[in-house]
């Protein structure tokens, strides 16, 4: 059997891992052999492939980003993009697809595999770690980890210079690493897409902050709103998946705590640092196991499933189901987290 294997979306740290416990498990135990799609969907759309065998992946455990690369194409906007893909899986004589990705990448997959008989199997990838079938998306814990490091390092620059350091993170609509960097390095204030933030509560916490004779550390998720107003963005551009394109809160924010407390306000937007560079240890574990339950999924015929860690349990849910929803943070626990504000 050949099996195709393409990653679709954000970098992310993990995809490497996942591409090897695929391969080795397939060549190892069922014989298969692989051809890696190169910048996801634009692959398989256009024909465009990359060897992909054991000496492929050999040392690409640790290794950030993705060989096979990554794009947003959408084959569901591109002329004749079902027909195309079908033709070119057909003459690699491509019998089943394994995709890596998030939630447009996968969303591709199920309707592909539901409305089109392209036998799919999907494997969720993204640092936001918001589809909600899954308990964890690799590439989170890394994405974490990063930022928790980083506003450890800005805790000494706001101490020595008494200022008020606005960290900006990514996760898209859903507050996942806000809330867990912003936990674990300590900030003074977190804010996220799925709570609206009232500026002046903001600088209450900073002014207070300044009171007990410490510097404040805000951190504000990519997709937060201000109670009053709208979504405030650099750029207003769209993906060819209809997103916008976040950023540009933490600076908005920064200079409103400067105007109305008069102590002086600093941003970090930490961009793409959170997407890059090796894996942790935890999304190795979870990639390269992920990779061993696709392929095994194959293997079964169980197409239009994509694997899923339950508790410590990888299982397999319909793909149509693991896009359907977003996880995002609920109100429970962020007010559990909020002792720690101001
Ligand atoms: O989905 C992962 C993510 O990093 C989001 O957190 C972020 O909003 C988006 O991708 C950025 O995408 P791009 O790198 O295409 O600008």
């Amino acid at each position: 059997m050949r099996v195709g294997v393409l990653t679709g979306g954000g970098d992310c740290p993990g995809l490497n891992a996942v591409i090897r416990g695929i391969v080795r498990k397939g060549v190892q135990e069922y014989g298969y052999d692989f051809v890696g799609f190169r910048d996801g969907w634009r692959g398989p759309l256009e024909g465009d492939t990359v060897r992909l065998d054991i000496p492929a992946v050999r040392g690409i455990l640790p290794r950030g980003g993705t060989i096979l690369g990554s794009s947003r194409t959408n084959p569901l906007k591109a002329e004749n993009g079902i027909r195309r893909i079908k033709d070119n899986l057909a003459k690699l004589d491509v019998q089943a697809l394994i995709a890596i990705g998030g939630e447009d990448t996968l969303g591709v997959a199920a309707r592909l595999s539901d409305e089109y008989a392209v036998p799919c199997v999907g494997v969720p990838k993204t640092i936001d770690n918001d589809l909600s079938a899954t308990d964890y998306t690799f590439g989170f814990d890394t994405a974490v980890n990063i930022a928790t490091e980083a506003i450890d390092r800005l805790h000494t620059t706001a101490e020595s210079h008494m200022r008020v350091l606005v960290v900006e993170v990514m996760g898209r609509h859903a507050g996942w690493i806000a809330i867990h960097s912003g936990l674990a390095g300590g900030a003074n204030a977190i804010l996220i897409p799925e709570q609206r933030f009232d500026v002046e509560q903001v600088c209450a916490w900073v002014t207070s902050r300044f009171r007990a004779s410490y510097a404040p550390i805000v951190v504000v998720a990519e997709g937060a709103m201000p109670k009053d107003g709208d979504m405030v963005l650099k750029d207003g551009s769209l993906d060819s998946f209809g997103h916008v394109r976040l950023s540009g809160v933490g600076e908005w924010l920064a200079k409103e705590i400067e105007r109305r407390t008069g102590k002086e306000a600093r941003t970090t937007v930490l961009g793409h640092v959170q997407r890059g560079g090796t894996p942790s240890a935890f999304d190795r574990w979870l990639a390269t196991r992920f990779g061993l339950h696709a392929i095994e999924c194959v293997h079964d015929g169980d197409f239009g499933k994509m694997v899923s860690l339950r508790s410590t349990d990888i299982v397999r849910v319909p793909l149509a189901e693991a896009t359907a929803k977003l996880k995002t943070v609920n109100p429970k626990l962020y007010e559990e987290v909020g002792v720690f504000f101001g």
